[in-house]
Order: structure tokens, then C-alpha cells, then sequence
């Protein structure tokens, strides 16, 4: 087997706030492989988006260890966290985090505005026509988030998310915000993404969503419970 993408090691979370401690992750091990699909559920409070944050460095764990494509990222400073997120990883979630101010096509063009090497107008171009095309947005990129519905917005973050060409998508909740129909239009575009090749952990209490996935990993309490593929 190659080396996973991301793998953790006896993972506990415990938050501290007004003399209270709360476990929301207790020795968790996983790890997720190039190429996979995996959803991880549960019912709410159970650790999900804990997990993904931490798998994600947007948040540290309190005991165990955490490897990104085989480098122990357990403890980096702020700045490295964020560089190997800007670099590595893209994250879709709930509330699609679109920048009201900027239309379609600068809020997909901007992780690549943020690269550590500057990269030319006619790359940047390419590339987010590429992904607008994708998502089937070519025709609204002068549009601002909120001339959109849900749905679109939510392509547009997916866009977002892949234009700087992550090793892994990491998901929260995608379809929290949108109806029936725009949530399942979502869900069958992550699936034909994963299908095409991206590595996908997708975070949804939502059972039906959750099986679409090759593997999928159930949480209560903080633990896995189980996983089946
Ligand atoms: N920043 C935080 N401070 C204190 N407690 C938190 C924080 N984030 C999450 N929790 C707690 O950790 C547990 C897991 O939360 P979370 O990972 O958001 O669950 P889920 O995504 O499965 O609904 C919950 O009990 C929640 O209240
Ligand atoms: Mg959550």
C-alpha cells in the first residue's frame, strides 16, 4: 500500500472551557489513502467537524499524532499549518465561505492569488476557466455569491477548492445549506470528482449521503464505532 495522504494516530481532543473539559475525540486512528472516497457520520456533537479541523490543520489535537503525506505535522507553528493548507488541502463547507464583495470568478481565482510563488494572469485563467467549466458556472463568473442560489454558491466553493490542485478535499456538512435536489446535484459532483481521481472525506450526519462513499467511517461520542466499505 502507498503512503496515505493523511494518517492519524491515537488522536484525543479535549476542549476546556469554563472549568469544563470536553472529550470530543478519544483515540481516534485513521488514515486516508490517494484516491479514496470516505465519509465519516454520526449524529451531531459526535467529533466530526473536530476531526476534519484537525486533519485539516485548522486545529491541533491535544494528545497523538497527526502525518500529512508521511510528515509528521503534529505540532508546526501557525504559518507552516497554514502553508500546507493553502497548498495541500482544499475544504468545502456548509456555509460555502464565499467572499460577498468579490464575483465568481475572483473567489475561485484567489487561492492561487495567495500561492507562495506568483503565478502569471494567463495560468491563473486557465485554471479557474477550467474548474468554472467543472462546475458548470462558465456562463455566471461575473456574478457576485449573492446573485446565486445555494446550490451554485456551493459549485463555486467546490471550484474554489480545487483550482490549486489539492492532494485531498475535505468536507463538511456540503449539503447542510441547500434543498433536496441541490443537495443530491452536489453530492453525484463530488462523486464523479472522487471518480476522476480526487481523494475525498466527506463529513455528514446524513446517512444516505454517507453510503454513497467508498468507505465509510461512523463516529459516536468522540470513537469510531465502526467503518465499512
Ligand atoms: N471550540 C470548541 N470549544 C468547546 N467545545 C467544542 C468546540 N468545538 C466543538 N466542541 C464540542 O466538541 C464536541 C464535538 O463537536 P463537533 O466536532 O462540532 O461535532 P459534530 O461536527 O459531529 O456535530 C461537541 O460536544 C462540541 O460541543
Ligand atoms: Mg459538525
Amino acid at each position: 500500500m502507498t503512503q496515505p495522504i493523511i494518517k492519524v494516530q491515537q488522536l484525543d481532543k479535549i476542549f476546556s472551557t469554563d472549568d469544563m473539559l470536553t472529550y470530543a475525540l478519544q483515540g481516534i486512528d485513521l488514515e486516508i489513502q490517494q484516491g479514496e472516497y470516505l465519509s465519516i457520520s454520526g449524529p451531531s456533537g459526535c467529533g466530526k467537524s473536530t476531526l476534519l479541523s484537525i486533519m485539516g490543520l485548522l486545529d491541533f489535537p491535544t494528545n497523538g499524532k497527526l502525518f500529512f503525506e508521511g510528515a509528521d505535522v503534529t505540532k508546526l507553528s501557525l504559518e507552516q499549518a497554514a502553508t500546507i493548507r493553502n497548498e495541500k488541502i482544499g475544504f468545502i463547507f456548509q456555509q460555502f465561505n464565499l467572499i460577498d464583495d468579490l464575483n465568481v470568478y475572483d473567489n475561485i481565482a484567489l487561492p492561487l492569488r495567495y500561492a507562495e510563488q506568483p503565478l502569471n494572469k494567463k495560468f491563473i485563467k486557465e485554471k479557474v476557466d477550467h474548474y468554472l467549466d467543472l462546475v458548470g458556472m462558465s456562463s455566471l463568473y461575473t456574478r457576485k455569491p449573492t446573485q446565486l442560489s445555494g446550490g451554485q454558491q456551493q459549485r463555486i466553493a467546490i471550484a474554489r477548492a480545487l483550482v490549486a490542485d489539492p492532494s485531498v478535499l475535505l468536507v463538511d456538512e456540503p449539503t447542510g445549506n441547500l434543498d433536496s435536489k441541490s443537495s443530491d446535484q452536489i453530492m453525484a459532483m463530488l462523486e464523479v470528482l472522487n471518480i476522476q481521481g480526487t481523494t475525498l472525506c466527506v463529513v455528514t450526519h446524513d446517512i444516505r449521503y454517507a453510503e454513497m462513499a467508498k468507505r465509510k467511517i461512523y463516529l459516536l461520542d468522540g470513537q469510531i464505532l465502526g467503518q465499512r466499505n
